[in-house]
């Protein structure tokens, strides 16, 4: 059954390799748009990689937004450190053709929920939940709009990664984080837990360069750019494929495996801010708002990815 989704993204060579996995996957979702916010790198960076990957799975028709360029309240940090400078370094790119539509990224959620059957289209944030946020909060109605919400962020057992306590996505904008996660919208969770599970080493990147097309060869080149910091900082095999997990469980949900506990966002921690506070022993009564994920069948991950990719 095809699921209508909405990609909300910050490419980041993992979010690019995310977006590809969607579009060679029309026989399982359907990307009625990619709206790009400021995380990795700024907005104008964000939007226009989201551009480039577009245009490199051959789907130039694919409506792109341009959604917030900074925080709800919190002041915009980036991740050059990891991603490089354009956030897709590692091959040589060109800019994109492909034109970036008008309407603000916020009101393009907020009308797509109007406008789709009710329970129909699927949220699939890839970087802060800035946009998602703001279209809640201008337009509340569209809560009960949102089939679900899968989305990659948060860290409960593997901690913090861009402080010891937090994951990126989170920390960027954790009120943006805390409007989603008290929405009451169904919420599935691809935390660090998980995705540094999902770790592209070297047969694996060599199964992408081996396939002899452009877009194998990208991902081999930003894996081999992407991985440099995850060993160095891990020790690690490879780099963590965060962002695709999140389009391997719409197609193959059986992948996956986690719990179904509370999850509160910590916003004035002096050392917390940012920290998915998951109640993974179940221990504070609080309310279960999110299936939070905690392992991945890797091999059957990378055979998926591979295949699909293959395809464009
Ligand atoms: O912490 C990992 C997340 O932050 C990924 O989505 C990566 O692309 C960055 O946005
Ligand atoms: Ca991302």
């Amino acid at each position: 059954m095809t699921r209508k989704i909405i990609i909300d993204t910050d490419p980041g060579q993992d979010d690019a390799v995310a977006i590809l996995l969607a579009l060679a996957s029309p026989e399982d979702v359907d990307v009625l748009g990619i709206t790009a916010v400021a995380g990795n790198v700024p907005l104008p960076l964000t939007e226009r990689n989201a551009r480039i990957v577009c245009e490199l799975a051959g789907r130039p028709e694919t409506k792109v937004f341009a959604g917030c360029d900074a925080p709800m309240k919190a002041k915009l940090v980036t991740a050059e450190h990891v991603h490089g400078k354009t956030g897709l370094d590692g091959p040589q790119l060109a800019d994109p053709t492909m034109p970036l539509q008008d309407q603000h990224a916020v009101d393009f959620i907020i009308e797509t929920l109007r406008t789709e059957p009710e329970g129909t289209v699927t949220l699939c944030p890839l970087g802060p939940l800035t946009n998602i946020a703001t279209a809640m909060e201008r337009a509340p109605d569209i809560i009960p709009c949102i089939q679900e919400i899968v989305l990659m962020g948060g860290a409960y057992f593997e901690v913090g990664n861009i402080t010891p306590s937090a994951e990126f996505n989170i920390y960027v904008d954790p009120e943006a984080a805390d409007i989603v996660f008290k929405s009451g919208v169904p919420i599935v969770v691809m935390p660090l837990d998980v995705t540094h599970k999902a770790l592209t080493t070297a047969p694996h990147v060599q199964g992408f360069r081996d396939m002899g097309t452009e877009p194998g060869r990208m991902v081999a080149e930003w894996t081999d750019f992407f991985e440099r910091f995850d060993k160095e900082k891990y020790g690690s095999a490879g780099a963590p494929l965060h962002d695709p997990c999140v389009i391997a469980y719409l197609i193959k949900p059986a992948l996956f495996s986690g719990r179904h506990v509370n999850v509160e966002i910590e916003l004035d921690g002096t050392f917390t801010r940012g920290m998915t506070v998951a109640d993974w022993w179940r221990v504070s009564g609080r309310e279960a708002n999110a299936m939070f994920m905690g392992d991945v069948d890797a091999d059957g991950f990378f055979g998926l990815l591979t295949e699909r990719i293959a395809r464009l």
